[in-house]
């Protein structure tokens, strides 16, 4: 039985974490950690009640800051902890600071790390999380990668010999949790606190990436092509966004968009599985469009999952209202034996990797 310790601080981190820890603490010692990056309740905790996940060990506080202001806060508070439970791995999702700051800390103290969606590439050095999986690739001692893509990523970097191919615990977890996910009396709440019922036809917005929160009109520009179509679009707010989506609400009006309080993520799948099509910049909600089968229009300049970007299926498209909504007119080429993302046992295969 080995002793791991998982350090996890966003959303997305929380609902890969859901599937793996279920798994891992049946043959493993598992201990906690939240850095605290994302903390308000419908963006931390809220995933913890739903999808069960224990307790974390360890809370320790940290967001917000400069890039560089957050990722060295978290090493100071991340080496205290390796340095009282000494793991013999430690257990890393994805690419946030939280991530970048957790590999570092390991890697000094001589911490083998296990790092879960490895090879993931934008191509971009400019893009924040891109600085990070780099890096965080590279001090690794296991790259366990998503696709095929991922992999040949990895091999053009020298880094084939620490990789393995395990699936997509996002896939896991889309698959476990798709049936039981609704949304309570049909209803949400907006950013007054106010409920709104979720109509029957609608499509999905999410919007939080640098690359858009701080490009000037970007966010105007995809509001406008939503409200623009022929049926209302939820549109849960990522906090980062919220000042300006309010703002843009207050000049524009743009009331056939419903923006909402953060959603959980049974609400989210719910969302995902019932659009007509979905818009978004997340990497998370472009793989789960490809799970559900939806048409996906990604507003970014870089191609994130390649897998997702055959048939249409998933098109980019800049912030600009005339081609998201050009791209959204375009119809997808389902081929029904394509499922590039694993078989939804990879939360199985990581805690291998770990024995
Ligand atoms: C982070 C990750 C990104 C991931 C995203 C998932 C980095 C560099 N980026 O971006 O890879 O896709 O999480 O959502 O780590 N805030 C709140 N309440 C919260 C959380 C955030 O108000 O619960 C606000 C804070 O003002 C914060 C800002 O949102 O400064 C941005 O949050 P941050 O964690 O820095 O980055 P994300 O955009 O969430
Ligand atoms: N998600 C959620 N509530 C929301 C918006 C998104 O639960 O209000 C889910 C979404 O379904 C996906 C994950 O959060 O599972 C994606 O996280 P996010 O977009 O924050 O980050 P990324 O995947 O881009 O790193």
């Amino acid at each position: 039985m080995a002793k791991v310790l998982s350090i996890v601080g966003a959303r997305p981190q929380f609902i890969k974490a859901a599937v793996v820890s279920k798994e891992l603490r049946k043959v493993h010692k598992e201990v906690l950690v939240h850095t605290g990056q994302h903390y308000d309740y419908n963006m931390s905790e809220m995933f913890f009640h739903e999808l069960s996940i224990p307790k974390p060990n360890y809370n320790l506080g940290i967001s917000g800051g400069s890039h560089a202001e957050m990722t060295a806060r978290m090493m100071v508070a991340i080496e205290k902890v390796v340095l009282q439970e000494k793991p013999d791995w430690i257990l890393l999702y994805g690419d946030t600071n939280s991530t970048l700051a957790a590999a570092l800390v390991a890697a000094k103290l001589h911490v083998p790390i296990c790092h879960v969606e490895a090879g993931v590439r934008f191509h971009v050095m400019t893009n924040p999380e891109e600085i990070n999986r780099v890096c965080v690739d590279h001090i690794s001692t296991k790259l366990l990668a998503c696709t095929e893509s991922s992999m040949d990523e990895l091999t053009r970097e020298g880094l084939s010999d620490r990789a393995r191919l395990v699936g997509d615990p996002m896939y896991d977890a889309f698959c476990q949790y798709s049936e039981i996910a609704s949304i309570k009396n049909g209803e949400l709440l907006d950013l007054s606190g106010n409920k709104v019922l979720v109509p029957k036809k609608f499509y999905y917005l999410t919007c939080h990436r640098e690359e858009n929160t701080n490009r000037e009109g970007a966010l105007y520009e995809i509001l406008k092509a939503m409200n623009s179509l022929d049926s209302p679009t939820i549109y849960p707010v990522h906090p980062r966004n919220r000042m300006r989506a309010l703002e843009i609400r207050e000049q524009f009006g743009f009331n056939n968009v419903i923006m909402t309080e953060p959603v959980g993520y049974l609400e989210s799948i719910y969302l995902v599985n019932e659009a007509k099509k979905v818009v978004t910049d997340s990497g998370g909600l472009q793989r789960e469009a490809f799970f559900a089968k939806k048409k996906c229009v990604t507003v970014l300049d870089f191609v994130v999952w390649p897998e997702t970007m055959v048939g249409n299926r998933n098109q980019l498209a800049k912030p600009c209202c005339d081609e998201i909504l050009e791209r959204l007119n375009s119809e997808q080429i389902l081929e029904a034996d394509y499922l590039p993302f694993g078989d939804g046992k990879s939360a199985l295969k990581i805690v291998k990797e770990l024995s």
